[in-house]
């Protein structure tokens, strides 16, 4: 197997300035770094990654810790971030926690004895607790997507939840619908909250004012959004009428919710209208397909991927929000009613 000084060698170049080139970590004359890379290749030659890390104090691993891998919106993020990582040359390590504490500290103990270089989290149900542990203990570059990361000297990334909510409701709105229930993520969530703020607003810009009984929270996952809107519909008094749309705060619970109203014999627009968010793949081929917020999710996970790698290498730059747009995808699960 070639080494380090057959390459030299070859190229005619002493050992350092080899690795050098391989490494980016001195400038090096375009002649002398072609003809590393030319003897690189002739060699066949392949560096040791753990006398690189040696070398330059780096491990090109990153890791990443999320709160639940249940729900397809993370594993399209997740697409997205190990994307990117596999074109800079770093090395992804998941690490899923199901937003357990426990969990989440014994895996920043794993992550610390890997070395890693930077960390990204996305944890749906991050808590105070779990911020305060990554106050104490992240010694990395770190990216927060999704959600908002106060008292952390992190980068975040994420849409603007509160205009997706606003951008939903307004779309049952205008499509005539003027009795519009909610149900929404869990409060303690950014972007639930801000999601339901938004649904607020456009209603109170119409002059709607929201009903009571009429905001239902869920967990995020079908099965809470299948319980929720029985709970929503149990709670009607007798003679009210059902809502004539809903707007749900993620697409897993308005898979929940669709099955929920078809269960009672709604039918789906015509009795009620639905609304999710996320447009997860599986929003395509729900019956009828559902209308939603698109969050760009691969490109959530990509932006996020880049800048981490970004600031380990330049970790003095002050700190960004950085927000992308959410757009609505209009299927067939919102009726016209005028
Ligand atoms: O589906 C999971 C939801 O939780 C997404 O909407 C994401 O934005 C997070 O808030």
């Amino acid at each position: 197997m070639a080494t380090i000084k057959d390459v030299a060698k070859q190229a005619g170049v002493s050992i350092s300035t080899v690795s050098h080139v391989l490494n980016g970590t001195r400038f090096v004359s375009e002649d002398k770094a072609l003809r590393v890379r030319e003897a690189v290749k002739a060699l066949n030659y392949k560096p040791s990654a753990v006398a690189r890390s040696l070398k330059t104090n780096k491990t090109y691993t990153i890791g990443m810790l999320t709160g639940s891998n249940a729900n397809p919106f993370f594993a399209e993020v997740i697409h997205g971030v190990e994307a990117t990582c596999y074109e800079r040359g770093y090395h992804l390590v998941l690490c899923n926690s199901d937003d357990n504490l426990d969990k989440q500290a014994s895996y920043l103990q794993t992550l610390e004895e890997k070395r890693i270089d930077g960390l990204l989290v996305m944890s749906a149900h991050s808590d105070q607790g779990f911020f305060e542990m990554l106050r104490d203990r992240c010694q990395w570059p770190l990216v927060v997507l999704d959600c908002q990361a106060p008292g952390l000297e992190a980068d975040v990334i994420m849409e603007d939840p509160e205009q997706g909510g606003y951008e939903a409701t307004r779309h049952l709105l205008d499509h005539g619908h003027r009795s519009i229930a909610c149900i929404s993520g869990p409060a303690e969530l950014s972007p639930s909250s801000q999601r339901l703020a938004g649904y607020h607003r456009a209603l109170e810009e119409s002059g709607i004012p929201a009903e009571n009984g009429w905001i239902v929270e869920g967990r995020l996952t079908a099965e809470s959004g299948f319980e929720a809107a029985n709970r929503l519909l149990d709670g009607l008094e007798v003679g009210q009428q059902p809502p004539s749309a809903l707007f749900v705060g993620n697409d897993l619970m308005a898979m929940g919710v669709i099955c929920a109203l078809q269960t009672r014999g709604y039918r789906i627009p015509d009795d009620i209208s639905v609304i999710g968010y996320d447009d997860i793949e599986l929003a395509s081929y729900t019956s009828p397909p559902l209308t939603t917020i698109h969050q760009p999710k691969a490109e959530l996970g990509r932006l996020a991927a880049d800048t981490l790698i970004k600031r380990i290498e330049n970790p003095g730059r002050s700190h960004e929000i950085k927000t992308l747009r959410s757009t609505l995808v209009e299927r067939q699960s919102v009726k016209t009613t005028m």
